[in-house]
């Protein structure tokens, strides 16, 4: 808690060593008072701002952060970033390690529980994952419904808010087999959402899971697989994608993250909090940045276009899609990964000029200081396209594929949160910038154009005070 404090107009000097508290010594020069802010974890609480007031009825200070970017929503163990140096670890395994030696449903078993399985967990949670692969059948008919272009993460977003529907038990958030249960059919199901969404859009029959397969090998086959008995996965593609799924799974409080973690404060079901983060994610500063390199790397067409297409980024018409990141102020230790991987997949599939036009791209943007000064590095989407283009995984996909292992980052993000009891119902403050206190106006009084042209003109947001 803050403390209020009389202290003398001058102020104090620096703490000496044994003075030194966790505590910010704030003077609200409104008032001459001074308070004590407890620090804890290198942050101060939003809440000790309150009792900053220039009178008794005065409501008391809050912190102004849009997007967040300074506020930590929470405590999580789940994930380590260091943007300044590249780190990246979960439950505190450097990814390096875990892409070179795990598997991604190990590493979805140890975001959610904490702790690397031994053999025996980990054939039971392979085991409960393999069989609860299948939806129910009048999912098919749900799918039916869209139209044949329909973009594939919309059909997600619908598809894992309809699984709500058909799990009315999972409601009971508290019941922690009904919370296993919604883990383990999320992680499970959302390959085959996936694979159906990419059925529909070319109008193939739906494939089945394979439980003979692994888990990355059974979503290429429902991609692939057509006359064929059986479906022969290349291992190199499978190790591929899996690689890809484990660099995917959790990334602390990313946008999608935050939204799981928002809808799911209100108690509701995980699905559709997961429907949520499923709708962040299709955003193309989000998980549909991935989609948009691809497209970005196809309109520049050749490296000798490059320069002009830079000038545009500077010039601000246009993103270079694939860089900046609101954490890493380094290169993103992700797409570090993919980038070795995108040499083994072409080496088993046959190259890709796009990947000449992405290297040029990099070094070009590297050696610029526009970009070094404003420290955009690639991140994760950068490169994954070109794997999954590699995969003959179509671009509007790309986010899909994202969504797939995110699952069970959103899953034990949503898990953390249930069993946080810091945390209730989530509703931030706002500074209201509108008009006060009018007048009814009959409609025949009213000001405005008597001919409609087009929609109504929005009026313009008051200027800050201060701007
Ligand atoms: C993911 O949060 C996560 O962890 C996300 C993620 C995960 O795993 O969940 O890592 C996955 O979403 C990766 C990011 C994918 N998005 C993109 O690649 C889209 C392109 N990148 C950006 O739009 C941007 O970099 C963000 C959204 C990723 C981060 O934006 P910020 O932190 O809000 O930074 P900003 O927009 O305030 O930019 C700071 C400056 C600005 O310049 P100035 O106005 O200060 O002069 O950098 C510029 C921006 O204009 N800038 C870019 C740029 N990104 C930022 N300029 C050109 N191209 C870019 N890509």
């Amino acid at each position: 808690m803050a403390s209020e404090q009389q202290t003398s107009q001058d102020g104090g000097g620096v703490a000496t060593a044994e003075q030194a508290q966790d505590t910010l010594t704030v003077t609200d020069n409104r008032t001459g008072r001074s308070y004590e802010l407890e620090i804890t974890d290198g942050t101060v609480r939003g809440m000790d701002l309150r009792q900053i007031k220039v009178s008794e009825d005065d409501f008391g200070l809050m912190s102004y952060d849009p997007a967040f970017t300074n506020t930590a929503s929470c405590r999580s163990a789940i994930t380590y970033i260091d943007g300044e140096t590249g780190i990246l670890q979960h439950r505190g395994y450097p990814i390096e390690q875990l892409c070179e030696q795990s598997s991604y449903v190990e590493v979805a078993y140890l975001l959610v529980f904490g702790e690397l399985p031994t053999k025996a967990q980990l054939d039971r949670w392979v085991y409960d994952i393999t069989h609860h692969t299948y939806v129910h059948e009048n999912i098919k008919k749900f799918v039916e419904g869209f139209r044949y272009d329909a973009h594939p993460m919309g059909m997600l977003l619908a598809s894992v808010g309809a699984l709500s529907t058909f799990y009315p038990d999972a409601k009971q958030i508290d019941d922690p087999e009904e919370r296993y249960m919604a883990a383990i059919r999320m992680i499970a199901k959302m390959p085959t959402l996936a694979a159906f969404a990419y059925r529909h859009n070319l109008g193939l029959p739906y494939i089945y899971p394979d439980n003979d397969l692994s888990y990355s090998e059974n979503f290429l086959s429902m991609l692939y697989k057509m006359t064929a008995v059986k479906y022969e996965p290349d291992p190199r593609l499978a190790r591929a994608l899996d690689v890809l799924f484990i660099l995917h799974a959790d990334h602390e409080q990313n946008c999608s993250t935050n939204a799981v973690r928002s809808v799911g404060s209100s108690q509701v079901d995980p699905y559709s909090a997961v429907a949520a983060g499923v709708a962040a994610l299709y955003g193309p500063l989000h998980g549909g940045a991935n989609e948009a390199v691809l497209r970005m790397l196809r309109r520049i067409e050749k490296p000798e276009n490059i320069p002009d297409f830079l000038e545009g980024v500077k010039k601000r018409e246009e993103r270079l899609m694939g860089f900046g990141h609101r954490v890493y102020k380094n290169y993103d230790p992700r797409a570090r990964i993919i980038k070795k991987h995108v040499d083994e997949v072409l080496e088993a599939t046959g190259d890709n000029p796009l990947l000449d036009i992405a290297v040029e791209l990099e070094k070009r943007a590297l050696d610029d200081e526009y970009f070094t000064e404003r420290k955009l590095y690639p991140n994760v989407d950068f490169y994954s396209g070109l794997i999954y283009e590699a995969l003959r995984i179509p671009a509007d996909m790309f986010t899909v594929i994202f969504a797939i292992p995110r699952t069970s980052g959103w899953v034990a993000q949503w898990m953390e949160l249930n069993e946080d009891s810091e945390q209730k119902i989530a509703r931030p403050r706002q500074i209201y910038t509108g008009e006060r206190d009018r007048d009814y106006v009959a409609i025949g009084d009213r000001e405005g154009p008597e001919k409609i042209t087009g929609p109504p003109a929005r009026r313009p947001p008051r200027p800050r005070r201060g701007a």
